[in-house]
């Protein structure tokens, strides 16, 4: 059987498929369905430091192969997280990875040091929702905005830190470059691609928020893309995330240099979802004979 276990950024994981932010909640409702234990890890909905109602709705639409979405950042605010969550969270065998955001790189120290003394196993800095009018993708868009928020967490953190890059970007490699000289201990993306739906018949775009985040299979080749060229940049490792739905993206995630895989919106559509890549996973290396060592990064370039 294939050696599933992997050692990022000094955080034990017993498998590389992990659950993406925003697509799982706290992990209660998928409680019902399977052990979370058997889950690498878990990124958490996107933590602010005040709790948020989210953007009005409608604020999900189906697209061909995948999905807008504008929530907005909805959720009860890092406090109520610390003490309504957590705990429930901590009853499973699986690395708890908090993903925050916040409209200053000083909020975002603040709840660093907050999750960190809480016991969360890594801090997963949201550089990159485009869904907010402060802070956000409007950090992450930039190397000085996604190096002063990742500098400010990394200083106020005592948990390994992951700053979440946006793919809504001309180059990824200087951005993933800046994070990791301002002491990311390691790199996830992609987030969502800005993307827009309008209703043919009235002209009025279907999301309130007029625009949203596109993810879902239509987005994985742009993630492997992204992944590839990221991870080719810098030294920390990557989670790679972005479509994937099936063991085989999970492997060309591998190939081009994720250490991680995250399974984000086919969970929505089935709760097995990320149980059935890992699965699939163990089968696929152990069919083709490969390591997930032997895969990552070398990819096979023309
Ligand atoms: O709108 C949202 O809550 C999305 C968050 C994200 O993409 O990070």
């Amino acid at each position: 059987m294939a050696d599933m276990r992997v050692s990022f950024a000094g955080v034990d994981f017993k498998n590389p498929v992990t659950v993406a932010s925003g697509t799982f909640a706290f992990g209660r409702e998928y409680a019902e369905y399977y052990d979370l234990s058997r889950l690498g890890g878990i990124c958490v909905k996107g933590l602010t430091p005040l709790p948020r109602g989210g953007n009005p709705s409608p604020r999900i639409a189906e697209t061909p192969m995948g999905m807008l979405n504008s929530v907005g950042l909805q959720n009860p605010g890092v406090d109520a997280f610390i003490r309504d969550e957590l705990p429930f969270l901590r009853g499973f065998d699986t690395k708890i990875i908090a993903n925050i955001s916040a409209p200053t790189p000083e909020d975002y120290a603040l709840m660093a040091a907050k999750l960190s003394d809480a016991g969360v196993d890594m801090i997963e800095i949201n550089v990159s929702c485009p869904n907010v009018r402060a802070g956000g993708m409007a950090f992450g868009v930039t190397c000085e905005g996604a190096a002063s928020v990742t500098a400010a967490v990394k200083k106020a953190s005592s948990v390994p830190v992951m700053t979440k890059l946006s793919p809504n970007v001309t180059d990824i490699a200087e951005i993933a470059r800046a994070c990791e000289d301002a002491g990311a201990d390691a790199l996830s993306l992609i987030n969502t691609l800005l993307g827009m739906k309008i209703d043919p018949a009235t002209g009025v775009p279907i999301l309130a928020n007029n625009t949203g985040g596109l993810s879902g299979p239509a987005v994985l080749p742009v993630a492997v893309r992204m992944v590839w060229q990221a991870a080719s940049a810098v030294k920390i490792p990557v989670m790679g995330m972005g479509g994937v739905s099936r063991a085989e993206d999970a492997a060309e995630m591998i190939w081009a240099g994720a250490s991680l895989v995250s399974v984000g919106t086919a969970t929505l559509a089935d709760p097995y979802a990320p149980v059935k890549v890992l699965e699939g996973l163990e089968k696929f290396l152990d069919e083709h004979g490969l390591t997930l060592e032997g895969m990552k990064g070398r990819v096979k370039l023309h």
